[in-house]
């Protein structure tokens, strides 16, 4: 693995999956692989979770992590190429990234999309110009359009629940577009779509309201349907996101609280285990009966980021030397 920025950049989704599981059994077994390593973990967005478990992650290991909040502490970077700097960015990345790479074994960084231009964003110029430019393996911490972490999470806690409940068929996932006061990229919502795509052993469902598709790059191999009473039915696991339109790009088209879940909801599924990335907004994007309730996973699947970065973590050491 040189650098772990999707779902392409993984060779066997299971046995990453199996090594972050290993981790969780033994935190420490591993841990003088990154000595007299460091990691560089740059974020130009708020975090909570990805900071604190790659950090976490990243000690386990005996490395190193230092973590530079470059969006509001550092210079303001440039990222495209030929700019003539005479606005408000100070750094252009060119000249940055190669510093960081003096500085750090594995750079990780977190960037959100503006979802003012779409072509923009999906080109995730920010995320290619560090590989570009840093000379050391990258990291995706979230970028404009995909969260690989969080997606190797959500398989490993998928994973870990069915091998607890027994369950030895293939299991349905739905994933439930939610409600939500301002628009929000698509991240989550794609990378889930290609990681479950990748990983192929699921019946995989999408539901939103009309208008909310999502990329074909990212939503192909799975069914869509608008109506979600009927994409709940039988379900083993419900993903439950919200994300900002596509098409027409970065609105918001729909608030109508019904798509909310609720305990009435979840008695079409097969008792169905509940997610979310979290930071989710109670009683809009979920009720506080499903978040309460014993159906909800959200916090074992936030504790998970611990172990799927730290098997990615393993993998790049292992791999990059
Ligand atoms: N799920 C997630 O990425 O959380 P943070 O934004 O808190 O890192």
């Amino acid at each position: 693995m040189k650098n772990f920025v999707s779902v392409h950049d993984v060779n066997n989704i299971d046995a990453l999956v199996q090594r972050a599981l290993a981790h969780k059994a033994s935190p420490l077994a591993n841990k003088t692989l990154g000595a007299n390593k460091r990691i560089g973990c740059l974020f130009l967005n708020p975090s909570m979770r990805t900071r604190l478990s790659t950090q976490i992650a990243a000690q386990n290991l005996g490395m190193e992590a230092i973590v530079f909040n470059v969006g509001s502490e550092g210079w303001a970077l440039e990222f495209e190429e030929e700019a003539i700097m005479s606005g408000t960015s100070v750094e252009h990345v060119k000249d940055a990234a190669p510093v960081f790479g003096k500085y750090f074994d594995i750079l990780a960084i977190r960037t959100f999309p503006s979802l003012k231009n779409r072509e923009d964003d999906y080109s995730e110029l920010y995320i290619k110009q560090f590989i570009k430019y840093a000379g050391i393996p990258v990291l995706s911490l979230e970028s404009a359009t995909l969260h690989p972490l969080q997606s190797l999470t959500d398989i490993i806690t998928i994973t870990e629940s069915m091998q607890e409940q027994a369950l030895n068929r293939k299991p349905k996932i739905v994933l439930s577009w939610a409600p939500h006061v301002k628009p929000l990229p698509q991240c989550v919502a794609n990378s889930f779509s290609q990681w479950v795509n990748a990983w192929g052993q699921a019946d995989f469902v999408i539901t939103h309201p009309e208008d909310y598709e999502l990329s074909e790059e990212f939503n192909q191999g799975a069914s869509i349907t608008h109506n979600q009473e009927e994409a709940l039915k039988d379900a083993d696991f419900v993903y439950v996101k919200n994300w900002s339109t596509y098409t027409d790009y970065g609105k918001i088209y729909e608030s109508d609280p019904k798509w909310m879940l609720t305990n009435k909801k979840l008695e079409a599924t097969n008792n169905a285990k509940v997610m979310h990335c979290l930071p989710v907004r109670r009683n809009v994007e979920l009720s506080d009966e499903i978040l309460d309730g014993p159906n909800s996973i959200v916090t074992r699947e936030a504790g998970n980021r611990v172990w799927a970065a730290q098997a990615v973590l393993e993998q790049l050491l292992t791999t990059n030397g």
